[in-house]
């Protein structure tokens, strides 16, 4: 939220500081892109008042397991039951607390509740793949969620989508919304992935996978995965295009 100090009211800004880092909008072997991508330089629509005092989504409209995942339905989900964690950070390393968290994932079997999503493996009635949480005083989040599937996307022959997770984070104003994705470790089908590999840095690329935290897994419940995010500066997390939902 934008602070009045009573001295000067200090608006946020969003142009991107690593064009480096980020994927380009116009990435040829990520099919979509060649037809959505601007032709023209970006034009930055200066932020004012309205942009940044817009609605934001507040601790009251959460439900009690919007970031459990297995438990939304009568029966549990599917599949392996894994947490996910981590820490919003801002590029100073300080703690970004009570942010709106989003996820929404592929189930087990790798599809979507999604109309467009019809490729033959099973839908899931115990489960609809999307979560929220806001993170505490220390920026933390906490998900409890089932390990997604790859799934193929039509974009090359043969093309799979390694198991993803996608995040969104609405910062502290809505025009402030980041999008993202979570890698697991090892996934053999990062080769073969354009929109991972639209990351051109490999140390940024790495930047999205989650590591295995083997401190946080609990004994015969679920593996615990650890993914922080950090908004900008050197160790930002790769953040995309909001049109990508692949
Ligand atoms: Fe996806």
């Amino acid at each position: 939220m934008t602070q009045d100090t009573g001295r000067k009211l200090v608006l946020p800004s969003y142009r991107r500081d690593d064009v480096d880092v980020h994927p380009p909008l116009l990435s040829p072997g990520y099919g979509s892109t060649v037809t959505r991508a601007p032709r023209q330089p970006l034009v930055y629509l200066p932020q004012r008042l309205t942009e940044v005092t817009g609605p934001l989504l507040g601790e009251g409209r959460l439900g009690d397991l919007d970031h459990d995942l297995t438990r939304q339905h009568d029966g549990e989900p599917q599949g392996q039951r894994i947490i996910v964690h981590g820490r919003v950070l801002d590029g100073d390393g300080h703690a970004v607390p009570h942010t709106l968290v989003e996820i929404w994932q592929a189930n087990a079997a790798g599809r979507y509740r999604h109309a467009a999503d019809t490729w033959p493996a099973p839908l899931d009635p115990n489960f609809t793949g999307v979560g929220r949480a806001l993170t505490d005083g220390q920026g933390r989040y906490h998900f409890v969620t089932v390990q997604p599937g790859a799934y193929p996307w039509r974009n090359h022959d043969n093309a799979w989508r390694p198991a993803h997770i996608h995040f969104s984070l609405f910062g502290r104003a809505f025009t402030q919304r980041l999008v993202t994705q979570m890698y697991f470790p090892g996934d053999p089908l990062f080769s073969q992935d354009p929109i991972f590999n639209s990351v051109r840095d490999p140390q940024a690329r790495q930047r999205m996978v989650a590591r295995y935290d083997h401190t946080a897994t609990r004994p015969e419940w679920a593996l615990a995965y650890e993914f922080d995010i950090v908004l900008r500066g050197r160790d930002a997390t790769v953040f995309e295009d909001e049109d990508d939902d692949e």
